[in-house]
């Protein structure tokens, strides 16, 4: 890890919002997140392969009244919005170091509302391991509500063809869907969405430049 990566996970690590727990251990914090962490009632929405946590804290600051936890493997990411959110005292965001695939193990059955998917690894030789995958979407289901939702925003197309036949071929109730986001925003589309179109990840930022379309689902799994 280059030097600078390094001084940042050293220092993520001391954080009072950033947890990092052993996979051998029981987590004092599951099926506990609201009572003991966050001290109130609210929804917990997750943003799965957050890297820097752009929608964690901008949706934090959005939406005061909903709990965001940031969720990826790279510590080192991490540190930009835990580091934000430390600084300007926004205390409903907190981040979790782990790897998404044991994402059942820190949180309790039905504890988490939504979840968000942003810019997500498209794993083109390995559609198992996409965040979409009917071996993910079970295990988002170990921990959503029923009614919970699923959004993904992605510039790719790969990513969202499969996402877009895995909801038609699981009958996933789709609630919204575009694939050119900014460019053609349904007039029906949630108002909600029209809020936080302002909040662009560093991801994203990377492929619009290059002049990617920027698509967006929203679906229940259950
Ligand atoms: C392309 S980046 C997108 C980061 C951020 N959401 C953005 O839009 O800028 C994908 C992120 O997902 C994380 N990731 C991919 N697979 C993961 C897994 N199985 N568990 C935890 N993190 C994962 C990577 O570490 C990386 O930070």
């Amino acid at each position: 890890m280059a030097k600078n990566k390094l001084a940042r996970f050293a220092a993520v690590k001391s954080f009072d919002n950033f947890f990092e727990p052993s996979l051998q251990e029981e987590f004092a914090l599951k099926g506990k997140w609201r009572s003991d962490y966050f001290k109130n009632d609210h929804p917990i929405v997750l943003e799965l392969g957050c890297g820097k946590g752009e929608y964690t804290v901008g949706l934090a600051k959005h939406y005061k009244d909903k709990n965001f936890i940031g969720v990826d493997i790279k510590g080192s990411r991490m540190f930009v919005g835990a580091d934000e959110a430390r600084r300007e005292g926004i205390e409903n965001a907190a981040f979790l170091r782990t790897k998404i695939d044991f994402i059942d193990k820190y949180f309790d059955k039905e504890e988490v509302d939504e979840i968000w998917l942003t810019f997500s690894d498209p794993q083109p030789k390995k559609p198992r391991k996409r965040l979409t995958s009917p071996l993910f979407i079970e295990r988002y289901r170990k921990i959503l509500k029923p009614g919970g939702v699923v959004n993904i925003k992605t510039d790719s197309d790969l990513l969202f063809e499969f996402t877009e036949e895995e909801i038609e071929r699981n009958n996933y109730e789709c609630l919204e869907l575009t694939w050119d986001l900014y460019g053609s925003i349904p007039e029906s589309i949630d108002p909600t969405i029209r809020e936080i179109l302002h909040i662009r990840t560093h991801y994203e930022n990377l492929f619009t430049a290059k002049g990617a379309q920027i698509k967006y689902a929203k679906f229940r799994i259950n």
